[in-house]
């Protein structure tokens, strides 16, 4: 985003910290090899094996399991990003700008209880005193690409439920346009508050029709488990065609409103963040180019760089919310 990164401080977990995800990533190996047929039956009797022992260990963080998706293009059919780089290469600037910087300190974070308000143009508002009780729907897991602005991407398995589910249980008035995320800003928690990166608490928004768009994930969890902290816990938004920083992490407050809201990065760079913020190869950030962007876990010195595909790859299931819209001035 607007500060340069060092990216040199990356930082690997414990073994002991990634077991879960071994077992995550046993699993999905079982199944690709079971796919394989005749010719992958020793390999995958092998496999087996392994996958099984594995999920015998316990879990670090509490299980979060959620079923496939019907939703058109939420199963991403590309390698998922290994666990440890999904948890150890973040953005969330309230615990630093460094990418490591999340993980190293967001310990401090208290996902539990947790409360999350819903207020504005809406004929229910509320408070949801636990997270739990936001859990207003079945949880599927939604294999998504996230690609970050600064040009690097990831595939994340996912697990949560589509904002529409949350929306048609508060009932927007026939006002609201938008919707305003508004994450956590507690200085005391999260030692990068009052820093002047940003002007806190972080806010993104969304236009309403696009909240409520299949696609768009409130989420809970990831790779089987409720998020870790350094992800955005308890809960965060995924919205998989829009540039990273559209999908706010920590979420206290959903706001229904009448006016496009000023999102924390249009504020700090206008000229640089635009509300829409759709992923579009074809429009540079006015210091870089969008065209492609480098996979995380692929980046050894020879690794080709991946071409960024309009909304990410996500055209088909969301261009018709954007019919007769310059996409170029509404970036
Ligand atoms: N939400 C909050 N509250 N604070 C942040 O700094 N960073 C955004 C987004 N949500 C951010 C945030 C950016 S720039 C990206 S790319 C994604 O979170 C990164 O999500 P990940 O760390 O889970 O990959």
């Amino acid at each position: 985003m607007l500060i340069k990164s060092q990216d040199n401080g990356f930082i690997h977990p414990a073994s002991s910290e990634i077991t879960p995800q071994r077992v995550y990533a046993g699993r999905r190996n079982l199944m690709k090899l079971m796919a394989t047929g005749a010719a992958g039956a020793a390999m995958a009797s092998w496999a087996a094996r392994e996958a099984f022992a594995q999920t015998e260990k316990p879990g670090k963080l509490a299980t979060l399991p959620g079923a496939k998706s019907a939703v058109s293009g939420a199963t991403l059919m590309e390698k998922v990003t290994e666990y440890k780089d999904a948890s150890t290469y973040n953005n969330f600037y309230e615990f630093g700008t460094d990418k490591a910087d999340p993980a190293k300190n967001a310990h401090t974070l208290q996902p539990r209880p947790w409360t999350v308000e819903i207020e504005g143009m809406v004929k229910k508002p509320g408070k949801y005193t636990q997270e739990d009780q936001l859990k207003l729907s079945a949880q599927e897991e939604r294999i998504y690409r996230l690609r970050c602005v600064e040009g690097w991407s990831m595939v994340i398995p996912w697990v949560g439920y589509s904002m529409s589910e949350l929306i048609k249980k508060v009932e927007p008035t026939g006002s609201a346009k938008y919707v305003e995320f508004i994450s956590q800003a507690d200085p005391k928690t999260m030692p990068f508050v009052g820093s002047r990166v940003l002007d806190w608490p972080y806010v993104e928004g969304l236009r309403l029709d696009e909240a409520n768009h299949p696609l768009t994930l409130l989420t809970f969890g990831m790779y089987g488990e409720v998020l870790p902290n350094q992800n955005g816990a308890p809960v965060r938004l995924v919205v998989p065609w829009k540039y990273g920083f559209k999908s706010g992490k920590s979420i206290v407050k959903i706001r229904f409103t009448d006016k496009e809201p000023r999102t924390a990065w249009n504020k700090a760079a206008s000229q640089e963040y635009g509300f829409y913020s759709n992923v579009n190869p074809s429009v540079d950030h006015p210091r870089w180019s969008q065209a492609a962007e480098r996979r995380i876990g692929e980046d050894g010195l020879f690794a080709k760089k991946r071409k960024t595909l309009m909304f990410n790859g996500y055209e088909a299931q969301v261009a018709s919310l954007y019919t007769g819209m310059d996409l170029k001035k509404n970036f």
